[in-house]
């Protein structure tokens, strides 16, 4: 019996189909050629099915994704949906119900992409994101008081525990210890105002660190990581950070990489069922014309088969994105490729070698 995996596709809205058909092409040619198997189930999950059910996700289908091996997904959100709905209904639901921990988010720029940095390259733009992706502001603590009133009150709480602050700092080590390069690991924080909070996640940062002596351990706050990050990439290898600020980290790390045409990421949790998306969203405008950029679909693949353990298969599309962007595509940018979402599937297919 050969290797076997079984993978949930949620296509998802917008654009989310038609990448992802690129992106399970590109899974077609690759599995045949280093020899695995894939076992697919499609979940119609998504602002359709909400819109016509008033479902998110059913809690049969939380069980049924407990047991697949991996997360294929394509996008979510739906320009008839409340904003809020989907994403928490969907996308945070499936991340805090599987517990994927880590939001991993490499900012890598290939060959022949053009970064709007000047004078920045593949050299200077090579760094990875680990966000923390079950707590923080995202754990939907807080409330409403007075509502409408002009005494009204919101709080939102940011959530940070020991365990999950820990763990996310130890995977980030680890990463960090197997980068080729500078395995230099930066704390994104902002210790000089949130002294609770960001005391507890200092304070791990430095404890579990004594367990890593081969990782260089740097430091910086939010507001002035942003800054270095646009001036200078390459001072970067590894940057570990919290929900929210993660967030609009890995949006700036998208642009300098070439954009969303590009940007691939993973919800990860080490001891179950990661999910892997291109995080551009659902890109509604461009929908149904066969002109958005599959490649960050793709990419996301890549990062999926090389959790799933297959190296091989997952070098062989990095290798297949690096010669597609530098030798083929006129930019990354949706329209503008000089190719269909399609032929730019084809194209990375004919590039495995
Ligand atoms: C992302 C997205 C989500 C987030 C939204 C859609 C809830 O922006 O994956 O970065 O904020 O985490
Ligand atoms: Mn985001």
């Amino acid at each position: 019996m050969g290797r076997t995996y079984k993978i949930a596709v949620i296509a998802g809205d917008g654009t989310g189909p038609e990448v992802v058909k690129e992106g399970l092409k590109v899974l077609g040619a690759v599995s045949e050629k280093t020899g695995f198997d894939v076992d697919l189930t499609p979940y119609d999950l998504g602002g359709e099915r909400y819109l016509k059910s008033n479902e998110t996700v059913p809690d049969s289908v939380v069980q049924e994704l407990k047991g697949m091996n991996a997360i294929y997904l394509g996008a979510i959100g739906h320009p008839d949906v409340k904003p809020g709905i989907l994403e928490k209904g969907i996308l945070l639901r499936i991340r805090f119900e599987l517990d994927q921990y880590i939001n991993l988010r490499p900012v890598k720029l290939y060959p022949g992409v053009w970064t709007p940095l000047k004078d920045k390259g593949p050299e200077q733009i090579d760094l990875v994101v680990v966000r923390e992706n079950t707590e923080g502001l995202y754990a939907g603590i807080g409330g409403i008081f007075k509502h409408g009133t002009p005494e009204e009150v919101a709080l939102q709480v940011d959530l940070n525990t020991r365990k999950g602050v820990e763990r996310c700092i130890r995977y980030a080590y680890e990463l960090t210890k197997q980068r080729e390069a500078k395995k230099k690991l930066t704390l994104c924080a902002k210790t000089n105002v949130l002294t609770y909070a960001h005391d507890l996640w200092a304070r791990v940062f430095e404890l579990v660190g004594k367990e890593y002596p081969e990782v260089a351990q740097d430091y910086c706050h939010v507001d002035a990581l942003v800054m270095w990050l646009v001036k200078s990439p390459e001072v970067f290898d590894v940057i570990v950070t919290n929900n929210m600020f993660g967030d609009i980290v890995t949006d700036l790390g998208a642009m300098i990489q070439g954009g969303l045409g590009i940007a691939a990421g993973g919800n990860i949790n080490p001891n179950g069922v990661s999910m892997f998306e291109p995080i551009g969203g659902s890109a509604p405008k461009y929908a149904g014309q066969g002109v958005i950029n599959p490649l960050a679909a793709i990419a996301a693949l890549g990062m999926m088969l090389d959790h799933l353990g297959e190296r091989g298969a997952a070098q062989k599309i990095d290798e297949a994105i690096q010669s597609v962007t530098s030798t083929k595509l006129k930019s990354l940018a949706a329209g503008k490729m000089g190719y269909s979402t399609s032929e730019v599937g084809d194209l990375v297919v004919a590039a495995l070698n």
